[in-house]
């Protein structure tokens, strides 16, 4: 048998059983997702839908055409029959332990089971429990989906509930920006490249700073959103696990966990955040929103200074800004080099600091910017070096794709484990504390103007890099 090493099962999973299969993620994402992992060929097992609409096996099928319909242009009418194929419906209430004996005769002789729970995390709990109490967990994996908990205590007395039923290499946590092909790319640029390794650190760097930035408002998500915010939605999240990524000395092993560990390392060096250094927005007419507390504080914008204690970082500040209701749909991270000292070129101007661009969406890519002599006159002019990282387009796994084929074939390296989860929430705990005031911005700019006094004396915020710009 092949050795088992930590994180990694032995085996396929050799059946998907999908929790909340009529609601709106796997409407809008997991029929999508199964749809192309069928076509690509990476899904050869039988798909169990559960939930608690009065629904039967055909039922499903024609709500899956319909999702898929909605989601993929013109689909592939043999592949999408074949995905509709291995699909079955198990009717039930979460709390009834007749749905689990009903889900145990469905998995039929299946051994290795994946559970993925598309359901509210209150319900979390509750099926894991029933899957224990019918027996189905032994050589199970549980894929959840964020939030997990909405600060550190909560997520801790979650993990608690879980692991009374899993272990922890069980339990797969998605967060869906670690799907994402231009952020497996940030790992390739830093390690594969010989050159960056010596100036990525502190004695080259002088700060770090990450943008998320949505060119819509929260739509019909009030009730979500007004629970959650900015700091819990993407910057716990996403864009902390993004900065591990940038900021992680290089994996050393080549098992699944050697990557996790070095980002757990980095996030430990983290300070806790300083709510001083912390900015909250709101976008204008976020309280119309329908489900939205008209008094609501909730901030649409964030915008906060990290610093992270280690020989590589000590320093360096890490600024993240994140929003909706931005001017562009756009997700990046650049590290700012040191000022070049004055010259005696450039008419005695300084030139601007060399930047390393990580570019996740629109058009995933990376821009070194250097500077070189402005034609005919004695000035600096920008000089990019740019590498799209996209090779045809549509054609690399989507985040949903690729992390079901990975939890389906027990490749766990892209999961979170909640020793990260636990670190990302205790950096951000003093802000989630002491939120301090939210200021109104306007739809369509860069958040609050505090945001821009947050990074003075420092930098300001770069224009973000924008195709064809
Ligand atoms: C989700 C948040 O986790 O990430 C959303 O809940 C946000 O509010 C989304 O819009 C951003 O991810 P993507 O992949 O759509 O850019």
């Amino acid at each position: 048998m092949a050795k088992r090493t930590k994180g990694h099962v032995d085996k396929a999973a050799d059946v998907l059983a999908i929790f909340g299969i009529s609601g709106d993620l796997a409407k809008k994402m997991t029929f999508r997702a199964l749809y192309r992992m069928q076509k690509a060929g990476a899904l050869d097992c039988p798909i169990v839908g559960v939930a608690l609409d009065d629904w039967d096996d055909e039922a499903l099928r024609r709500h899956a055409r319909e999702a898929v319909a909605a989601t993929v242009s013109d689909p592939d009418s043999d592949a999408l029959d074949a995905m509709l194929a291995r699909l079955t419906y198990v009717q039930g209430d979460y709390g009834d332990d007749a749905t689990f004996e009903r889900v145990k005769a469905a998995l039929g002789d299946a051994k290795q089971p994946v559970f993925y729970l598309e359901i509210p995390p209150s319900l979390f709990a509750t099926v894991v429990q029933g899957l224990g109490k019918a027996g189905l967990v032994d050589r199970a994996h549980v894929v959840i989906e964020k939030p997990f908990g909405h600060d550190l205590e909560s997520a801790r007395a979650l993990n608690d509930e879980l692991r009374e039923v899993l272990e922890e290499a069980q339990i797969l946590r998605i967060d869906h920006y670690l799907g994402k092909e231009p952020v497996l790319d940030i790992t390739y640029l830093r390690f594969a490249n010989s050159i960056l390794e010596p100036v990525w650190n502190r004695n080259y760097i002088s700060h770090v700073q990450m943008t998320i930035a949505e060119d819509f408002g929260v739509d019909d998500r009030g009730r979500f959103y007004d629970a959650v915010g900015a700091m819990r939605d993407v910057i716990q999240n996403h864009a902390l696990q993004v900065l591990g990524l940038i900021g992680m000395e290089p994996p050393s092993g080549n098992d699944p966990d050697s990557v996790r560990d070095q980002k757990l390392d980095f996030f430990r060096a983290m300070r806790a955040a300083d709510p001083k250094r912390y900015v909250r927005g709101q976008y204008d007419g976020f309280l119309a929103v329908e489900d939205v507390d008209p008094k609501s504080t909730t901030e649409t914008f964030a915008a906060l200074e990290l610093q992270v204690d280690n020989w590589r970082w000590s320093g360096v500040p890490f600024f993240i800004r994140a929003g909706k209701c931005l001017p562009q749909k756009t997700s990046e991270v650049t590290a700012v080099f040191r000022r070049p000292p004055l010259l005696g070129i450039g008419h005695g101007k300084t030139p601007e600091p060399n930047q390393c661009t990580f570019r996740i969406e629109p058009a995933p890519g990376s821009r070194m910017r250097m500077f070189q002599k402005k034609a005919a006159v004695d000035a600096f002019e920008p000089a990019d070096l740019e590498v799209l990282f996209e090779h045809e387009p549509g054609s690399d796994p989507e985040p949903y794709e690729r992390l079901l084929g990975d939890a389906l074939n027990g490749v766990h390296t892209l999961f979170t484990r909640q020793d990260a989860i636990e670190e990302t929430w205790r950096v951000v705990q003093p802000l989630l504390d002491h939120p301090g005031r939210v200021h109104p911005y306007e739809p369509g700019t860069w958040g609050p103007d505090q945001a821009n006094d947050l990074v003075k004396g420092v930098t300001h915020w770069s224009e973000p890099w924008l195709p064809n710009s």
